[in-house]
C-alpha cells in the first residue's frame, strides 16, 4: 500500500450513516492521487502500508470538507438600505413588488464591471474557504438578461479555477421577472429557453437549472416550462419553493426528479411524500428564515417521517440572507428549525453533496471520494453547531493537498 499522505492520531467524523457522526476513534486516513485510499481505526492499518508523508493530528476531530449547496454569491452592491426599510416595517414582498428587492440587485449587478463582481465574490468565497468549505454552489439570477446571466455563470466558473474549491454553477435566470418584461412573463421565459440557457450550455457554464417559484416570481406553470426544457437538455434541476407560500412547487419539482427543493417553510404533506418518492433533498435555508423573521419553520418532522434527506445552506444573497458564514447556518438550523447538531453537520456535508449530485465524490470520509478534510479545534462534533461565531478550523486539505492560510 503506497500512499501520498497518512493522517494519524485523529477522531474521524466520517458522516457515513449508521452510527453517530459515523465516528471512528483513534482513526487513520490515507490519501493517494487526491482521493481517500484508506480510512479506519489506526490499529487496523494494514501492516505493509507506506506513505510519503505522515501527519500527526494530535487527537483532533476531522470531518469531510463542508459544502454550501445554495448560494447567490455573485452580485453587485448590497441591500443595507432595504434592511433598514424592513426594520422600519416594510415587508420584503412589498419592497420587491415596488421594484426593490431582487431587481435592485439586478440593477447593481448589471452596472458592475466583471472585475468588480469577481473581486467582491472572491472575497466572500475566501471566507467560506477559511471556515472549511471545499464545495460551493453558485447561482446566477441577478443579471436577468443574456449578457449578465452569462457573465455571472462565467465568473462562477472563474472562481472555481482561481480558488482551491469545487464550484457548481446553477442557472437561475428565472429568479424574477426583469423590468423590461414586467408584463410579459412568457416572453421572458422564451428568452431563457431560446437564448440564455442554450448559450450558457454551449459555453459549458451550467451544471443545474433552478427557478424561484413564488408569488413574487414564477408560477408553477411557468416554472414547469423551464424544468421541462432543462430536463430535455439532460441537466439537473432544482427549485426554490415554499419560501413565502405553498404554490405546490415541491410536488412539481418531484415530478421532474429535482435534485433538491429549497426553502420549504410552506409545503404540504403530500408534496413531502412526493419528494421522498423522487429522492429529492430538502435544502433548508435558516438564514433567510431568520432575516425575514418568518414564523413558520419547515416541517422537519415530516421530512424525518418520510425520510426526505435534509441539507442546509447559507443562501448567501444580499437581500434575504446576507449570511457570510456556513458555520453560523449550522447553529441557526438547530436553534430555529430544531435539527440535531448531527443532522446539521450531515446537512452541510453528506446531504449537501447529494443536493448537488456530487455524492459519489464528496460529502463523507470514505474510500474513493476526494480527500477533502477539515481538522477542528473541538472536543465534540456537536460543537460545530453549538458555537455562534468564532473560528475552530485547524487545518484544511483539498484533494489530498494541505491548504495554506
Ligand atoms: O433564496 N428566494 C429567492 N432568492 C433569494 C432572495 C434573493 C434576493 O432577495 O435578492 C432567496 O432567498
Ligand atoms: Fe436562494
Amino acid at each position: 500500500m503506497d500512499w501520498d499522505t497518512l493522517w494519524l492520531n485523529c477522531q474521524a467524523a466520517t458522516m457515513v450513516p449508521g452510527s453517530p457522526y459515523g465516528a471512528i476513534r483513534d482513526a487513520a486516513i490515507a490519501a493517494r492521487d487526491g482521493r481517500i485510499a484508506w480510512v479506519g481505526r489506526r490499529h487496523d492499518l494494514p501492516p505493509e502500508h507506506c506513505a510519503a508523508e505522515i501527519v500527526d493530528l494530535a487527537g483532533c476531530w476531522v470531518t469531510p470538507g463542508l459544502i454550501d449547496c445554495h448560494t447567490h454569491l455573485i452580485f453587485g452592491g448590497h441591500r443595507a438600505q432595504e434592511f433598514t426599510l424592513r426594520l422600519e416595517g416594510a415587508r420584503y414582498e412589498t419592497i420587491a413588488r415596488a421594484g426593490g428587492g431582487i431587481l435592485s440587485t439586478v440593477e447593481a449587478t448589471r452596472a458592475a464591471s466583471a472585475d468588480a463582481l469577481l473581486r467582491a465574490a472572491e472575497a466572500r468565497a475566501r471566507e467560506r474557504l477559511a471556515e472549511g468549505v471545499t464545495v460551493l454552489e453558485i447561482k446566477s439570477g441577478y443579471g436577468l438578461d443574456v449578457e449578465t446571466e452569462l457573465r455571472m455563470l462565467r465568473l462562477a466558473r472563474d472562481l472555481g479555477e482561481r480558488l482551491p474549491m469545487t464550484v457548481r454553477t446553477t442557472c437561475l435566470a428565472a429568479h424574477t421577472l426583469p423590468l423590461e418584461y414586467s408584463q410579459a412573463a412568457d416572453d421572458y421565459i422564451d428568452l431563457i429557453l431560446d437564448t440564455i440557457l442554450p448559450r450558457a450550455i454551449d459555453s459549458g457554464l451550467v451544471d443545474a437549472v433552478d427557478v424561484f417559484c413564488e408569488g413574487i416570481a414564477f408560477t408553477p406553470v411557468q416554472a414547469e416550462r423551464i424544468l421541462r426544457a432543462a430536463r430535455d437538455y439532460g441537466l439537473a434541476v432544482k427549485l426554490h419553493a415554499g419560501q413565502l407560500s405553498d404554490l405546490g412547487g415541491a410536488g412539481l419539482a418531484a415530478r421532474y426528479g429535482a435534485l433538491s427543493v429549497d426553502h420549504l417553510e410552506h409545503v404540504s404533506e403530500a408534496d413531502v411524500c412526493a419528494m421522498a418518492g423522487a429522492g429529492c433533498v430538502a435544502v433548508l435555508l435558516p438564514g433567510a428564515f431568520y432575516s425575514l423573521r418568518e414564523t413558520q419553520p419547515p416541517p422537519v418532522a415530516l421530512f424525518r417521517k418520510y425520510r426526505v434527506p435534509i441539507a442546509i445552506a447559507s443562501d448567501l444573497n444580499p437581500g434575504t440572507s446576507p449570511v457570510r458564514s456556513l458555520r453560523l447556518t449550522l447553529n441557526m438550523a438547530c436553534t430555529l428549525f430544531r435539527l440535531t447538531p448531527e443532522e446539521a453537520l450531515a446537512g452541510a456535508t453528506r446531504v449537501a453533496a447529494r443536493a448537488l449530485g456530487l455524492q459519489q465524490n464528496y460529502g463523507t470520509l470514505e474510500c474513493g471520494k476526494f480527500a477533502d478534510l477539515v481538522s477542528w479545534d473541538i472536543d465534540d462534533p456537536a460543537e460545530l453547531a453549538y458555537w455562534i461565531g468564532g473560528a475552530a478550523v485547524m487545518g484544511r486539505v483539498r484533494h489530498g493537498k494541505l491548504l495554506g492560510d
